[in-house]
């Protein structure tokens, strides 16, 4: 073969080296596909280990049944048992002990989020029984007239 086609060829070669040289310095040594196949697909082994530290934020409505049964039993039987406590009073983590209690929020802005009436036909979000937010007794906290944990009966 000719000279112009070794020349370019070296140059590839000498790429490719110096690709591997990089991977071997660089990628982690625990990097693979692990023990359960590709299931999950390359990933670098310590990263298991981190995340099973990451602590839990939120813990779901049957952590808060010990101390609030009541709130639990009420909010089971009404139409706000599809929500969870933690979506209006934010994560529990390890309350009591940390925080020792959870967010209180009273705003209109709390509920509509949910209730201000959306015009959407084909979101579920549309369907959620909606509101006025400028028309229905404004200038009043919606928990003043609706409970919360009980929508719906004893307006
Ligand atoms: C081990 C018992 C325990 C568990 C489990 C628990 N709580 Fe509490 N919670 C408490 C105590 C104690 C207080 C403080 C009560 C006080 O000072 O009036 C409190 C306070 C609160 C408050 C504030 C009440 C206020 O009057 O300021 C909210 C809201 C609350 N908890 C929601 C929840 C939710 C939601 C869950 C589940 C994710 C939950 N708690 C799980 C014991 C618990
Ligand atoms: C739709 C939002 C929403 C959901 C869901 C919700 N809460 Fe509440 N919660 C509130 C609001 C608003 C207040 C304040 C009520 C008031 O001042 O009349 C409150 C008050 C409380 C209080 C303290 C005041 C009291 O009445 O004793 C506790 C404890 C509490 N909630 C626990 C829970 C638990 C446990 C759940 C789940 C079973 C839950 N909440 C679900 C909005 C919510
Ligand atoms: C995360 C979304 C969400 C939030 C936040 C929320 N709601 Fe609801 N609410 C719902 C859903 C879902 C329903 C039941 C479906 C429906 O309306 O048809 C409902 C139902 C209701 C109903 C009708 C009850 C019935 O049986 O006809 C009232 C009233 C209500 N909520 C008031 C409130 C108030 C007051 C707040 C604020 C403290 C609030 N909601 C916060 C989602 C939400
Ligand atoms: C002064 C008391 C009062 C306040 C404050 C109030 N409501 Fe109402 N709400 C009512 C009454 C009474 C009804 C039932 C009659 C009606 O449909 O107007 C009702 C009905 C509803 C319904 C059911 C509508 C339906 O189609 O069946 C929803 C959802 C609702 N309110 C959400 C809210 C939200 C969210 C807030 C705060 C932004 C709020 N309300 C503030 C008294 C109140």
């Amino acid at each position: 073969m000719k000279n112009h086609v070794w020349r370019p060829l070296y140059v590839v070669l000498a790429v490719v080296a110096l690709i591997l040289v990089a991977r071997y310095l660089y990628v982690p040594k625990d990097f693979g596909i692990g023990e359960r196949g590709f299931m999950y697909g390359y990933h670098r082994m310590s990263n298991e280990t981190e995340w099973k530290e990451y602590k839990v934020k939120y813990q779901s409505h049957e952590y808060c049944n010990d101390c609030h049964p009541d709130k639990i039993e009420s909010i089971l039987r009404s139409t706000h048992k599809v929500i969870e406590c933690e979506n209006c009073h934010g994560p529990a983590v390890d309350h009591p002990e940390d925080p020792p209690k959870l967010d209180i929020d009273r705003s209109r802005a709390q509920c509509l989020r949910c209730h201000a009436r959306l015009p959407y036909p084909t979101s579920s979000r549309g369907r959620i029984k909606g509101i006025e937010p400028d028309e229905h007794n404004v200038e009043m906290e919606c928990a003043d007239c609706h409970n919360p944990h009980s929508p719906g009966m004893g307006v």
